[in-house]
């Protein structure tokens, strides 16, 4: 079976195709993914400092067809060798969606295949199922597992039993954690997004200079907050008006430091917490903020702890942000275990506000 699968959820087109005979043959799950086209629309939005949502649509329409095409030709496929059209059905700007999906429907309209419409956060926290470097064997032997989802919108714990099967464990309560590096570069005066700006401005850093908060840190829930974490740095950013202009770079620098470690130190702790809740020691990571080194490298740590260790995996750093093998993929999956599910209904209901678990 050839799945194709439309992401278009925000600001990246992306169009990909996997065979789904690799994980009916139990060869490792990252071969099936025969080809992948993506347009990030990162640029077009920086000017605006942040995504807005009109143009967002327009440059999926003006995206969306070229990127099929591509795909297809990479994967030495025609339309006809399709055999399911999978999009993003939400959540995310509804705009945007409406592209993907009226694409999705149209075609697979036109071949008489089925359209699935997929969550996209299922999609995140499938995609590290995708990373080369799994233990051998087969992928369903890999559940039950603990997954961190922490993108532009959300922050979420998860116990993922199996496909389909998601219990939500804690969530943030107000900002995401993506969200609060991009509002933090926006106070620190660095581009869009500010995940990768502000990671890399706090290398510069000297530790222990500032002291952020460490939000809901020792509650005894499995929640996050950052909005007071983003109304720190700001409280800071207008202390530094009073520096001389020449220790400005640095503590900017301090401070993204800071900010980093405090976002890095509270995911750390919910998961070794979740991990003793549920006894599950297995996490992946999804979502743009799992690109993050500093996250990587203090999960990375948790394997060692002496009651608790728990071993991380990551998606490919191409699948960490927003892209449309993650859709294909979790398509697949729900495919093969309950064919069933299949949306074969021609109305365009995206779902722009979608909770996935309870
Ligand atoms: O999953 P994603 O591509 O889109 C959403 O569904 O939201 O995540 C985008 C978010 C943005 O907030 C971006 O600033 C953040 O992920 N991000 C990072 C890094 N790369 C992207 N945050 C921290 N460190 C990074 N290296
Ligand atoms: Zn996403």
């Amino acid at each position: 079976m050839y799945i194709l699968g439309i992401e278009t959820s925000c600001d990246e087109t992306g169009v990909a195709i996997y065979d789904s005979s690799f994980i009916e043959k139990g060869a490792p799950a990252h071969l099936g993914l025969v080809s992948q086209t993506l347009f990030s629309q990162v640029e077009m939005h920086q000017e605006y400092g942040g995504v807005v949502p009109e143009l967002a649509s327009r440059d999926h329409v003006k995206q969306i067809l070229p990127l099929i095409d591509l795909c297809l030709k990479d994967a030495e496929l025609h339309l006809s060798d399709l055999n399911t059209i999978a999009y993003t059905q939400g959540p995310g700007l509804a705009g945007a969606l409406l592209v993907g999906t009226s694409i999705a429907k149209s075609i697979a309209y036109s071949l008489n295949i089925s359209a699935i419409g997929i969550h996209h956060l299922e999609g995140h926290l499938l995609s590290p199922l995708l990373s080369p470097n799994l233990p051998a064997g087969h992928i369903h032997h890999l559940f039950p597992f603990l997954a961190l989802l922490v993108s532009g919108g959300h922050t979420q714990i998860m116990l993922v039993k199996g496909v389909g099967e998601y219990e939500l464990l804690g969530e943030t309560l107000d900002d995401a954690a993506g969200e609060a590096f991009d509002k933090t570069a926006k106070l620190l005066g660095l581009g869009y997004p500010g995940g990768p700006l502000v990671s890399a401005l706090a290398l510069k850093g000297k530790p222990s200079q500032i002291r952020l908060p460490r939000p809901l840190l020792h509650s005894k829930n499995l929640d996050f907050s950052f909005a007071g974490l983003k109304t720190a740095v700001l409280t800071q950013v207008k202390l530094s008006a009073q520096l001389p202009k020449s220790e400005l770079e640095q503590f900017k620098a301090d401070l993204a430091l800071d900010f980093v470690n405090s976002v890095v130190d509270v995911l750390t702790a919910k998961v070794l917490q979740a991990a003793k809740e549920t006894g599950c020691q297995r996490l992946v990571v999804a979502g743009g903020v799992g690109a993050n080194q500093q996250l990587r490298a203090s999960l990375n740590k948790l394997a060692h702890h002496p009651q608790w260790p728990v071993t991380t995996l990551y998606p490919p750093l191409n699948l960490c942000t927003d892209n449309g093998a993650m859709i294909a993929f979790a398509a697949t999956l729900q495919l093969l275990k309950d064919s069933s599910q299949i949306d074969q209904t021609l109305a365009f209901n995206v779902k722009p506000r979608w909770t996935l678990g309870n």
